[in-house]
């Protein structure tokens, strides 16, 4: 007989090749506590059933307990000769308290067991995903406020386009994150949802309380149906898509701190503690973190399409490749929160180089909205008014000037009623100001929009 836990109907024991590539050991063990709650719920509620008796109970819950204890103290050692975190668990159990530890399994398979595990483990991970972006809004919210007098280029195409606040500018993050946020708070009525007493798929035969395990459990509700309880993943892949999102939105927030970052625009400088520098050329100062930030979001974009190939034809009920459904949904989880994390810091550290910015303005076409706007002011059709600032500007590069160093002169030729006002309406600071509508970047808009992101925080 092989000396498999499962080994009863085997006669020799395991290839060795065959042990390595079926073992999860590697890395189910991140699933440690969870297997633990999950068993103690179980064999408690076993007990309450008179399925075990009380001593068996307490004997197996005690030795659960010192499991714990002796997993924090560094004192366990797993093996790949026992498979998985359940086996391995169970082989513990085993040798602390004895062949009672064999009744803990009564009415369970390990294929509810791992899917309670793993609903716990997403449930924890999501809340922390969760609180890591409130912290990242609140970085954003902090530096919006604090720099709220900066006027930046905002643009399109990657071409200087309008003036706009840098708040408004960063608030749009702010706003991303929290459809992401509300994303995952939504996810948690799929997520949190009891497997535990469907057994292998099909039920099981002893009088267990499912209720009382899922209320212990923290579980909301229970799956209405056996086969689905164990068979279902699809809250690991939204969970993966999720992470996709917001991975997505730093990715984007990356390119423009790489860009900002640059000696060309010199927008901000990152802390030293963000930064690395280069082996090679001394002077390096570079933005790593958003780099690998932007590069990570590539990796686990392949982990979710990785995953659902891995379920996309699953005939029913558990099949063992399922146990693909860990390692990448583990490292998409630990990326997505590293990052959240590493960029508050960054955003809370990052300094605006306020004198460049504001002598880069001086520099552009980012006001010949306005002027085109001013010209309809005098009934001219915008259409006109859009040609006649066009070939103006047109002009002013031939001449290596900007809008604002056109004479008054000139103006006047384009209409006889433009005054000196002009050179106000084409200063930067008007351009946004007078954007007062509901979501605009004047100002007296951002700031509403940021009390509006604040109140999302309480
Ligand atoms: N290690 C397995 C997994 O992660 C546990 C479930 C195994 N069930 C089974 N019938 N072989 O999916």
């Amino acid at each position: 007989m092989s000396d498999a836990l499962w080994g009863g109907r085997f006669e020799a024991s395991m290839d060795a090749l065959v042990e390595k590539f079926n073992q999860s050991i590697d890395v189910d063990q991140t699933l440690f506590y969870e297997d633990i709650e999950g068993s103690i719920a179980h064999v408690t509620m076993l007990g309450d059933c008179n399925i075990l008796s009380h001593d068996e109970t307490k004997q197996i819950k005690e030795g659960l307990e010192s499991l714990k204890l002796d997993h924090q103290n560094n004192a366990l050692t797993f093996s790949s000769k026992y498979e998985d975190i359940h086996l391995n668990i169970e082989h513990l159990l085993t040798e602390k308290i004895g062949s009672v530890a064999g009744k803990l399994h009564t009415g369970r398979s390990r294929n509810d067991q791992v899917a309670t595990d793993m609903h716990l483990y997403t449930v924890k991970k999501v809340k922390l995903m969760i609180e890591a972006i409130t912290k990242l809004q609140n970085s954003i919210i902090h530096i919006a406020e604090d720099n709220i007098e900066v006027i930046i280029p905002g643009y399109t195409h990657l071409q200087r386009a309008q003036p706009i606040l840098l708040s408004h500018h960063l608030m749009s993050y702010f706003w991303m994150l929290q459809r992401d946020k509300e994303r995952l708070e939504e996810s948690l009525s799929r997520i949190n949802v009891s497997p535990l007493g469907s057994g292998a798929l099909a039920g099981t035969t002893y009088p267990i309380n499912q209720q009382q395990t899922a209320e212990r459990l923290n579980f909301d509700h229970i799956y209405p149906n056996s086969i689905d309880a164990v068979s279902d993943r699809d809250y690991i892949l939204e969970t993966m898509n999720n992470i996709n999102l917001i991975m997505m939105h730093l990715s984007r927030l990356s390119e423009e701190i790489i860009i900002w970052c640059s000696h060309e625009f010199n927008f901000i400088t990152l802390s030293d503690a963000y930064s690395t520098g280069s082996s090679i050329m001394p002077q390096k100062k570079n933005p790593d973190m958003a780099e690998l930030v932007r590069g990570k979001s590539g990796t686990v974009a392949g982990n979710y399409i990785g995953m659902l190939m891995t379920l996309k034809s699953l005939p029913l009920a558990y099949n063992k490749d399922l146990q693909e459904d860990k390692k990448s949904f583990f490292d998409s989880i630990e990326t997505c929160l590293d990052s959240l994390t590493i960029y508050s810091g960054m955003i809370d550290t990052m300094q605006i180089n306020k004198d460049t910015i504001s002598k880069t303005l001086e520099q552009d076409f980012s006001n010949a909205t306005e002027l085109a706007d001013y010209l309809v002011s005098f009934g001219i059709p915008f259409r006109e008014a859009h040609a006649i600032t066009g070939k103006l500007v047109a002009e002013c590069i031939k001449e290596n000037i900007y809008l604002k160093d056109v004479s008054l002169e000139r103006y006047k030729a384009i209409h006889p009623e433009i005054n000196d006002e002009i050179y106000i309406i084409l200063a930067p600071k008007s351009a946004v100001e007078r954007r007062t509508n509901y979501n605009g970047t004047s100002t007296q808009s951002v700031l509403a929009q940021i009390e509006q992101g604040k109140s999302k925080l309480n």
